[in-house]
């Protein structure tokens, strides 16, 4: 099938992701770039890439189908609903908006204009996550009842638009979206009330962190948890199910699960604690649990750029649909109210 023309908006960091990916792409060929500001476009010029003089030149050529804007996130409306009117497909990096009310102006703009919208849910393709939902998915340890997800760092918020609140900045918006919206394609998107508490260690103006706890209406609960002054790191994702726990210490290594044999155990040996002995949190054996390790699964990201083509040219479902990025969306606005006002907040 003959590859789709797409350009880039914004040749920063994650446009450089996303142009290195369109250069490799099986079903997509890169157009151009267009940035702002003149370096960026000159180092585009550098390394053999075309850049747009203007947006307007852009918006102009013909044989662009495809736009990928990946611009500071208090920017992205404008862009995105200037070529939804061009008669562009666009996919817009996260978050897509920072208020329902300008998220639905860019789904409106996109509807109107009969074209597709979409945002870069890229996490949805890490194998970590993929293995938690796997294993929640298969069953195999029973009804999960909590999954806690944690990523931890030490070197703070970034110094750059990140730290500004007037840009969109704070690591809910930066990293939060894509950790909820991991949660929600596992959980489902039947979200009851969020509880939220932000950090501000190094940054005063946006949270540099956060731990925010989402209750499903299914009475299922993830914990999510983002830090930039860890200094020693946490599992990245711990999951309690009926019959077992599933632990992945680091996005690197296998899941490792210990399932419940039979819950009954014979002659359990009690611990010596400081203080004293205790059988109720005495380890299990291997009479009663199976200790085993699950495979990385396979992934491959670039299945976002097929899926989503494949979804303009076959007008089918798209992966990252409108109402889960107005839910993913709600959970953070709710996620902010509830940091202010020490709160739960319902949905
Ligand atoms: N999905 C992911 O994994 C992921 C990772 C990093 C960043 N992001 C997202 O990508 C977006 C960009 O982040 P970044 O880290 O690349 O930022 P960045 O600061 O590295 O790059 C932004 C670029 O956009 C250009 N720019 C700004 N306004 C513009 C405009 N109106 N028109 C054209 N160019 C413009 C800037 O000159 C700069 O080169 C943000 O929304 C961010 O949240 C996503």
């Amino acid at each position: 099938m003959k590859k789709m023309r797409a350009a880039v908006v914004g040749y920063g960091g994650m446009g450089g992701w996303h142009v290195e990916h369109l250069l490799k792409s099986d079903v997509a060929e890169l157009a151009g770039i267009y940035d702002i500001k003149e370096e960026r476009s000159e180092l585009a010029k550098s390394r053999g890439i075309y850049a747009y003089p203007s947006y307007e030149s852009l918006l102009q050529d013909p044989t662009v189908e495809l736009i990928t804007v990946a611009i500071p996130n208090d920017s992205h409306e404008e862009v995105v609903i200037a070529a939804l009117n061009a008669g562009k497909n666009v996919i817009c990096e996260k978050p897509v908006a920072l208020s329902l009310e300008s998220l639905d102006r860019m789904i409106a703009a996109a509807e109107k204009n009969g074209v597709r919208f979409s945002t870069h849910q890229n996490r949805r393709w890490d194998v970590d996550y993929l293995a938690m939902k796997q294993i929640h998915d298969s069953g195999e340890l029973g009804k999960v009842l909590n999954i806690e997800s944690r990523v931890h760092g030490s070197r703070g918020i970034p110094s750059d638009w990140r730290g500004e609140k007037e840009h969109g900045g704070g690591m809910l918006y930066d990293w939060g979206i894509h950790l909820i919206d991991q949660m929600l394609m596992v959980f489902g998107w039947d979200v009851k009330s969020v509880y939220c508490l932000c950090d501000h260690i190094t940054n005063q103006e946006v949270d540099d962190g956060f731990r925010l706890d989402i209750h499903f209406q299914s009475g299922q609960r993830a914990t999510i948890e983002l830090g930039t002054y860890n200094f020693i790191a946490m599992p990245r994702f711990y999951m309690r199910a009926e019959k077992g726990s599933a632990l992945i210490t680091d996005w690197r290594e296998e899941t490792q699960v210990v399932k419940c044999k039979h819950w009954h155990e014979n002659d359990v040996l009690p611990v010596k604690t400081a203080a004293g002995l205790t059988k109720t949190m005495a380890p299990r054996d291997s009479v009663t649990t199976d200790t085993y390790r699950v495979p990385r699964p396979a992934s491959d990201v670039h299945d976002y750029y097929r899926h989503f083509i494949k979804a303009i040219r076959e007008n089918g479902e798209q992966d990252v649909t409108y109402e889960q990025m107005r839910t993913d969306l709600k959970v953070i606005l709710a996620a902010f109210r509830s940091a202010e006002t020490g709160l739960p907040v319902e949905l």
